[in-house]
């Protein structure tokens, strides 16, 4: 392996892809020229039930800020991702549903049978007072239930708002009220490398202290448990189910009404309501799923097995477990469990079971995975695979070479997918059929996208080979179109740093083939496991904390994690900075925000480096985080430098 391995586009994928090589400059030139006409092509692969007329109605700039796609059309994407297959598609398999113990029954439903399913519970909502334009929140574990409610959500023009199930009760509950939901939709339990997550308790215990709006509490039966039901509140989704009509037409939504709601996590504050909307969003994840999977049927009509293997709590598990393959008319498989339950080999096993041809997840199961050796691989066939995919955080090149030469045997492109919540879908990837592959880069940008690269000081753009703040320069369809509820932050955030450009808040460099190399977040998120966590929102969990004063959290690499989470705390006078309060922190964070908040590493520190104006130099932070003490550089604007050598002395991992 060297530094600057290329990988070229073999001429089977050159001669077969639905793009190559050529078609991806005419049609990538043709998007940035002709965005106008470009789109209003792209966008026929919905089902408009008014045809739009206009196409793109943007600007970034703050005197006429504003973004919409096709804002005179009316459609209905429940009906794009169900109706219009059944003629066809009836009885394919639309979603493939696999239990966390292998043992257990999977689950098939085909178009048929989804649509049923959609159709019933969204009479189900209706009967429960839902009407267009409220939201519901979906706190499900991965089970069929999870897409149901949320086509059900997009056929009666509610927007849903899906927390990940591994939430805790406080962030569930914030969430419930931040989007004033009066309906949740959970399940009995989770269950994950055969462990339960009490799913309902969870709910309750939110509804307790928050979200006290909430009249209806729907409860999905999956492992059985015996689970208190309050009757005046809580109904079982199988009982509702049965009750109503299988007949439900779709409501004819606007292409800019919301679609919905995710929470995701920024550098400041709580987290953000992502508000994305219809049409333009629907247009993005089935054209990106598309070209980046290259996923089309196969010459006799057979769908291709597609498996995303993100939790629908997260955008990937939204964009390309349901939106984008069903809309696509595909066969999507879903996961309920753990890549190493019961063994390190389930991924492969259930590629072989079903004999997945297109794979995609995320570096950090893969680093978990390759640890623990390719025997685990290698004892597996996975013959079917055809591409691979990366989502989600940067795939370092050692793990990318295990994925393409272990798992898929020199024989499958890999596409690194880089994209936001804020995006909707992919926009810097490679295309399997079209892009030489370069380990670790993200390569060359989607059509319609405009990356460029600015001095993060100067906002300046930068030119060629170089690195700097990673922007977009103009709007695509599936971009987010606000904050739930505060569009103003939605201004401040992304348009404000660099007026005029959309700023991802990734570093990126580009090298001399204008491939673009995402390294990082450069604003104070950090990428556990792939999941965005603000450095605030840990600190404000630790600081609820009776014995803490004060609290500083920064990244520090991890080999599987990523990036794992460093926390600085300073207690209250008199506290025992003990190794017992050190643990209880950490259950502490875990109980306030959830599993994936976990601290790797809590310092207890006396002092924190402030500047004179009592500003935190997170930058000092951060390198002692990172063991990279050798070079803290200036530290004379401090106002206590003593603070940096107590620091330095009482690394837990020095
Ligand atoms: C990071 C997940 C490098 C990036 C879809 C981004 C990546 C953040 C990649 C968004 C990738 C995502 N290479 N970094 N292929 N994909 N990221 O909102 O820092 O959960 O800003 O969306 O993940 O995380 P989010």
């Amino acid at each position: 392996m060297s530094d600057n391995a290329v990988y070229p586009v073999s001429s089977e994928w050159a001669n077969n892809a639905i793009i190559d090589a050529a078609t991806y400059d005419e049609k990538y030139r043709r998007s940035i020229e002709d965005p106008e006409g470009f789109w209003r092509e792209e966008a026929q692969r919905l089902d408009w039930i008014k045809p739009f007329t206009q196409v793109k109605g943007t600007s970034f700039d703050q005197q006429d800020f504003g973004i919409r796609w096709f804002w005179d059309g009316t459609l209905n994407l429940s009906a794009n991702c169900l109706d219009r297959h059944l003629e066809t598609h009836g009885n394919t398999p639309a979603i493939i549903w696999e239990p966390d113990d292998p043992t257990s029954r999977n689950r098939i439903l085909t178009y048929n049978d989804l649509h049923e399913q959609v159709c019933r519970f969204a009479n189900v909502l209706k009967a429960n007072g839902v009407t267009k334009g409220e939201r519901v929140t979906i706190y499900l574990p991965m089970i069929p239930e999870a897409a149901v409610a949320m086509l059900a959500c997009a056929r009666i023009g509610a927007a849903h708002s899906i927390v990940f199930a591994g939430f805790s009760p406080e962030a569930l509950g914030g969430r419930i009220d931040d989007c004033a939901s009066t309906i949740v939709i959970t399940a009995d339990e989770g269950l994950r490398g055969g462990k339960r997550i009490p799913l309902k308790a969870n709910v309750d215990e939110a509804l307790e202290h928050h979200a006290r709006d909430v009249s209806r509490v729907i409860v999905v039966q999956h492992t059985g448990a015996d689970i208190p039901m309050d009757e005046s509140r809580d109904v079982w989704w199988h009982e509702a189910i049965a009750a109503g009509s299988h007949i439900c037409e779709p409501e004819e939504i606007n292409a800019e009404d919301p679609l919905f709601i995710l929470y995701t996590s920024g550098s400041t504050g709580k987290p953000k309501g992502v508000l994305h909307t219809t049409g333009g969003y629907g247009v993005w994840c089935s054209m990106t799923h598309e070209y980046t999977f290259d996923y089309r049927p196969h010459a006799d009509g057979s769908n291709q097995i597609y498996w995303c293997a993100a939790d629908i709590g997260w955008v990937t598990g939204h964009s390309y477990v349901v939106y984008g393959p069903l809309a696509n008319g595909g066969t999507s498989l879903m996961f309920e469990g753990v890549p190493n339950y019961p063994d390190f080999s389930r991924f492969w096993h259930i590629i072989d079971k079903y004999q997945v041809e297109i794979f995609y997840a995320a570096p950090t199961a893969l680093r978990a995975l390759m640890r623990e050796g390719d025997d685990y691989v290698t004892r597996t066939s996975r013959k079917s695979l055809k591409v691979l995919g990366s989502v989600g955080e940067p795939i370092n090149p050692e793990a990318w070479e295990w994925y393409y030469n272990v798992v898929g045997e020199k024989r499958c492109p890999i596409v690194d997918t880089w994209w936001q919540t804020e995006t909707g879908g992919h926009m810097i990837t490679p295309l399997p059929g079209a892009t030489a592959l370069k380990p670790g880069s993200a390569s060359r940008p989607m059509f319609g996208v405009q990356p460029a690269l600015v001095d993060p000081e100067k906002g300046t753009l930068l030119e060629g080979a170089t690195e700097g703040a990673l922007v977009i320069l103009d709007s695509w369809p599936g971009q987010m179109r606000s904050i739930f509820g505060d569009h103003e932050r939605f201004f401040q955030t992304y348009f404000s740093t660099y007026p005029g450009m959309y700023f991802t808040g990734d570093g990126c460099r580009r090298d001399e083939d204008g491939y673009y190399w995402i390294t990082g977040r450069i604003d104070d998120v950090i990428n556990v496991s792939g999941h965005r966590m603000g450095t605030a929102e840990v600190e404000s969990a630790l600081v609820l904390h009776p014995k803490v004063a004060e609290a500083a959290v920064v990244g520090m690499p991890h080999d599987v994690k990523g990036q794992g989470i460093y926390a600085y705390v300073t207690t209250v006078a008199g506290t025992d900075d003990s190794d017992e309060l050190r643990r209880e922190l950490v259950q502490w964070v875990r109980k306030e925000i959830g599993p994936i908040a976990t601290p790797d590493v809590v310092q207890f520190a006396p002092g924190l480096p402030k500047t004179r104006s009592g500003k935190i130099m997170r930058r000092i932070l951060r390198k002692i985080a990172e063991n990279d003490v050798g070079n803290l550089g200036d530290t004379s604007t401090l106002a206590d430098p003593g603070v940096v050598d107590d620091l330095l002395a009482n690394r837990p991992h020095a």
